[in-house]
């Protein structure tokens, strides 16, 4: 008799495709009510080797808890900041995520962002519609080339964004918690610094503890009446409440988001402000990008069960 196949508890619905690989693969239990998933695992979670989440739902320390015999966890997602690495690591679980190929989309998604807001597109598109042009023209908007790039984060995503705005000749300078060894671009030691050279803050940085609302009222300040902010990371970077006051009475110019505190709940007063762009978190949302970040969860999973270790492990 062969062994049967591990138990895998699937924690948020996931691409059609991954979903179908998962479930040939796998014995696995889609649970993706979170009201009563406490209650669920306090039954049946001892039954589970495995667990897929994705970004938004991760896997909490109680999560972790009320699965006694977890070996691997697979994030469908570059970002762990929803997972407590920590207690898995103390439970020596493996915990493996999905970096590099989403690369090219999300910097993507930030240029298209920074050119979005700076250049009033889709304010522009909702005056078209408003049947607005029959009145006058559309007000003047600002010019990307040759501006101050400033990237919160030069990792594997900011690089890829620094190397897009070359075709924009943008100067780049960057703050990291450390300067990047061997970096061509200039490092400002401070994140205000940063915002306050900057024509246009990029933030790339992880989520979590450590950048909880770095970006608050003095950096946004110091960016300034003329400045653009965009964010293609996590919204608990940002002081979002510092940030909707800002847009509001104009201490910066606009500002592009993808991500927010609350997702998907986005503050209805975001809604009335044509100086900002909001996105339903879709940096990495391509077929292309999706596929590849799939094929990463399975690699991860499979890898780990017929050899003990994930492809790709989180540092
Ligand atoms: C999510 C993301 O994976 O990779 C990340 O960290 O934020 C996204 O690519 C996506 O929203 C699916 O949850």
């Amino acid at each position: 008799m062969s062994n049967p196949k591990p138990r895998i508890l699937q924690r948020s619905r996931l691409l059609p495709y991954l979903e179908q690989a998962l479930a040939e693969r796998y014995d696995v239990q889609v649970h993706d009510d979170e009201a009563g998933l406490a209650g669920y695992l306090a039954t049946q979670g001892a039954q589970f080797t495995g667990y897929v989440s994705s970004a938004r739902f991760g896997a909490s320390r109680a999560v972790i808890d009320a699965l006694p015999n977890l070996k691997v966890i697979s994030n469908f997602g570059v970002g762990y900041d929803q997972i407590d690495v920590a207690r898995a690591r103390e439970r020596g679980i493996a915990v493996g995520y999905t970096p590099d190929v989403l690369n090219d989309c999300v910097a993507d998604t930030a240029f298209g962002l920074l050119m979005d807001v700076a250049r009033g597109f889709s304010a522009s598109d909702r005056f078209v519609r408003r049947g607005d042009w029959l009145k006058g023209q559309f007000p003047l908007a600002t010019s990307i080339a040759k501006k101050k790039l400033g990237i919160l984060g030069m990792g594997r995503i900011g690089s890829v964004i620094a190397r897009r705005s070359g075709g924009f000749d943008m100067e780049v300078r960057y703050h990291n918690r450390r300067e990047v060894a061997g970096s061509s671009y200039g490092y400002e030691p401070t994140l205000e610094g940063l915002a306050r050279w900057a024509d246009f803050l990029v933030i790339a940085s992880a989520g979590g503890a450590q950048t909880r609302k770095l970006v608050d009222a003095k950096v946004l300040d110091a960016l300034g009446p003329k400045g653009f902010l965009i964010n293609i990371s996590r919204g608990t970077v940002i002081d979002e409440a510092a940030l909707l006051d800002a847009l509001q009475h104009k201490r910066i110019a606009g500002a592009g988001l993808d991500v927010f505190e609350n997702e998907p709940k986005v503050p209805e007063a975001f809604f009335a402000l044509d100086n900002v762009v909001l996105l339903p978190h879709v940096a990495s949302a391509t077929h292309e990008t999706r596929q590849a970040m799939a094929d990463l969860v399975l690699d991860n999973l499979d890898s780990y069960f017929a050899g003990g270790q994930v492809k790709v492990a989180v540092p």
